[in-house]
């Protein structure tokens, strides 16, 4: 679904992101690990055009989508995860995901003279999906609740569901489980992994954990240096030499490898 051919991206002489070549599987969920500074929030950010590349290409489904902006690409099914911003912090759960869809008839004054009926009908359906997607993630019982007042791992699940909203084909999360209690953390795996299995979403996901890696990711793509290191299962990647050389040093354990 997405290759990138030879990307760099440089911030002045440094190069944070130094001629990386990578594809990822319609279907897969794919894992994107590393040491620190390795350049994997940057390759995120570059193919959701956020940042725009230095070179290099990034093409999806054979179309060249180098340097597209984050809303064009966001039409296309492509979306990155976002925390939730601090204006939304004091509106509901709900609210939060009927935000989402872009283009709502309400918006312009237009409509909302002439056109009543029609932004009631569109609200209806938004507060249907809204409600199908709280409860696709367990989290009814929050709908009314405020999302400033969400625990860490709930807004993560919360940024999950604003993916819902629209027909997305792949999803960038990057550490999605940082500073996520355990049993959140499995409830944020399964999300994934019936999203994965039962919409057909494609996942690529940056995550320091390497036991929720394994458990949900193939392959697994290792960085270092803004280059790719090597790339293949989890078990091939742990016992892969040149990964076990670059993780030395950074005083972390096999279980948190990046
Ligand atoms: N906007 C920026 N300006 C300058 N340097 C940056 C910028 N963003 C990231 N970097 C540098 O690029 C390197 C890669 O960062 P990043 O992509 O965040 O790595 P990772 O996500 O793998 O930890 C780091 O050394 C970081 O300091
Ligand atoms: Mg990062």
């Amino acid at each position: 679904m997405i290759r990138v051919e030879n990307l760099h991206k440089h911030f002045g002489g440094f190069h944070a992101v130094d001629g990386a070549s990578l594809e990822i599987a319609t279907g897969s969920i794919t894992g994107l690990v590393g040491p620190n500074g390795a350049g994997k929030t940057t390759l995120f950010n570059v193919i959701a055009g956020v940042l725009e590349p230095t070179s290099g290409q990034v093409r999806m489904d054979g179309d060249d989508i180098t340097g597209l902006p984050p809303h064009v690409l966001f039409h296309k099914g492509l979306l990155r995860t976002f925390q939730i911003a601090h204006e939304f912090s004091s509106m509901t759960c709900r609210e939060n995901l009927m935000m989402v869809p872009g283009g709502q008839s309400g918006e312009t004054l237009w409509n909302a003279w002439f056109q009543r009926g029609r932004i009631a009908q569109e609200e209806e359906t938004l507060l249907k999906k809204a409600d199908e997607v709280l409860d696709f993630l367990t989290i009814s019982h929050l709908k009314n609740e405020r999302a400033g007042n969400l625990s860490g791992g709930q807004k993560k699940l919360l940024e999950l569901g604003r993916t819902m909203m629209v027909d997305a084909k792949i999803v960038f999360l990057d550490e999605v489980g940082a500073g996520v209690n355990r049993t959140l953390l499995n409830t944020i795996g399964d999300a994934i992994l019936r999203l994965n299995q039962e919409r057909g979403y494609t996942f690529c996901m940056i995550e320091h954990d390497m036991d929720f890696i394994g458990r949900l990711c193939d392959p697994v793509i290792v960085m270092a240096e803004g280059k790719v290191l090597a790339q293949g299962t989890i078990d091939e990647i742990k016992a892969n030499e040149a990964v076990i050389e670059a993780y030395l040093g950074t005083g972390l354990k096999n279980k948190e490898m990046v």
